[in-house]
């Protein structure tokens, strides 16, 4: 059959409040053309971030009831530990709430001034902990990875040659350790090759560099590499997460992503030192180890919801309802950053809308007409997010002085199991719209704004 389903039948419905277009003028104006203070009741389809947004399935809820909230030593720990320590084969298993405490607690470590932390692209909070540690992030994407029409298979990849250039120029001694984001958000969504994590891998062992993965999304990552990498069709998905996680030394995870849950984080480490190091501080600031922030409950959902990821049905119906999205907005002629992403597509907004100079947000601009036309919410990834840090990379990625030139874009992220075709129809025909008086969209000057990320508190009018 050629239609790929939706795997799973919905037990539980949550309804939407239909608004018409001038209640959502209205909810705009109040909000100051910010779609980060519109209240959620008032979006009809929510793409703002696939983090935490997700649904859970009826064995996370079962979880959820006999999550075990002993202080110490809960049996729902043993269940998260056991689950990932099974997918990944590491031993040393913290739990943190979400992705950013374990990267506070990562370069609050192995950070510090003088430092330099290569990744393929910095997602925003990883830059903001490795700048707050004192150290300097550098983003080394491949070129293709910085060109929007590029249909790359792995644009996530870090060039390795530049990264070998760059531990030459600093010193392996001012590393303390080399990263790759799979799949690489601030890059597209796009994925990283198991090809390229070896190669990377090669040069770290060449200098004796740890390799840490920031694995949010690794099992949309894992179903790209056995989908487009040459002799990898015949793996199961586990058994390719398996192989990305063997090759390096440590891991961060926010569990909102792939983990399939509302909230949550894990920090996984092969060195023992640097275990027990994480270990006070993780007691420090979130919790004891056998909970780090969150509730027994929590990670009995996580140790389900990491199971429930690695099911193929589900990764193929994941990353084609993606492509599905992406494919119609090419094909309707808006330009996107190909080919679509795993968990998110990124509109070039600026080509949207070539009458709106960057200095009057494009972005932000098209953000509002998703709205004002059928209460879609999206995230600007472009001007106004990146405006007041150095220019964004070729996808808006986390900003820095080796970053190219900015693009202004605006991300429709997609929560896992929460839509179904029909309201990605109805998005499709929100861009039709939209397309229709694309001229007429006005652009948009700062009202008010705070010193550091502004995108979150911005007040905005049109010009
Ligand atoms: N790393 C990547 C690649 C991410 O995409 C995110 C979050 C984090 C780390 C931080 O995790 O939110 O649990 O602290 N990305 C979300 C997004 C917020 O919308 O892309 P967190």
């Amino acid at each position: 059959m050629p239609t790929i389903i939706e795997p799973f039948r919905i037990k539980s419905v949550e309804p939407i409040t239909m608004t018409t277009r001038q209640e959502r003028e209205g909810y705009l104006r109040a909000a100051h053309f910010n779609l980060f203070l519109i209240r959620a009741r008032d979006v009809l389809i929510d793409l703002l971030t696939d983090s935490g947004t997700g649904a859970m399935s009826a064995a996370q809820w079962a979880g959820i009831m006999r999550g075990d909230e002993s202080y110490a030593g809960a049996d729902s720990f043993y269940r998260f530990h056991d689950r990932l320590h099974e997918i990944t084969g590491f031993d040393h298993i913290l739990p943190t709430h979400q992705g950013r405490a374990s990267e506070r607690i990562l370069f609050e470590i192995m950070g510090g001034e003088g430092k330099v932390v290569p990744n393929n692209t910095h997602f925003d909070t990883t830059l903001a902990n490795v700048e707050h540690s004192g150290a300097r992030a550098v983003n080394l994407p491949i070129e293709e990875g910085r060109d929007p029409r590029s249909r790359h298979p792995f644009k996530g990849n870090m060039d390795v040659v530049a990264l070998e250039t760059l531990i030459t120029e600093t010193g392996a001694e001012h590393i303390p350790l080399v990263m790759l984001t799979v799949t690489n958000n601030s890059g597209g969504g796009q994925p990283v090759s198991l090809g390229n994590i070896r190669a990377v891998r090669e040069v770290c062992d060449r200098h004796g560099l740890p390799l840490f993965l920031d694995a949010c999304r690794f099992a949309e990552n894992a179903w790209f590499i056995k989908q487009r990498e040459e002799g990898q069709q015949d793996r199961s998905v586990a058994e390719i997460v398996r192989e990305m996680f063997d090759l390096c030394d440590g891991a961060t995870i926010s569990a909102k992503k792939d983990g399939m849950v509302n909230m949550g984080g894990v920090l996984l480490m092969r060195d023992p030192a640097l275990f027990e190091k994480a270990t006070n501080l993780l007691i420090l600031t979130e919790g004891y180890v056998t909970y780090g922030g969150l509730s027994g409950r929590d990670l009995e959902a996580m140790a389900q919801g990491f199971k429930e990821v690695l099911r193929e049905d589900y990764l193929r119906y994941r990353i084609r309802s993606t492509a599905y999205l992406g494919e119609r907005l090419l094909q309707m002629g808006v330009q996107i950053i190909e080919p679509p992403g795993g968990h998110a597509i990124y509109v070039d907004a600026g080509a949207l809308c070539p009458h709106i100079p960057a200095e009057q947000f494009p972005g932000q601009a098209v953000v509002c007409a998703l709205y004002r036309e059928g209460g879609v919410r999206a995230c600007e990834i472009g001007s106004v997010m990146f405006g007041t840090h150095a220019a964004g990379d070729a996808a808006g990625g986390a900003g820095g002085a080796d970053a190219g030139p900015a693009m202004e874009l605006v991300r429709l992220a997609i929560p896992r199991r929460v839509y179904t075709q029909s309201h990605i129809d109805y998005v499709l025909e929100v861009f039709e719209e939209v397309l229709k008086h694309r001229d007429s969209i006005r652009g948009m000057r700062i009202v008010e704004a705070p010193a550091a990320l502004r995108h979150f508190t911005a007040k905005f009018a049109e010009v």
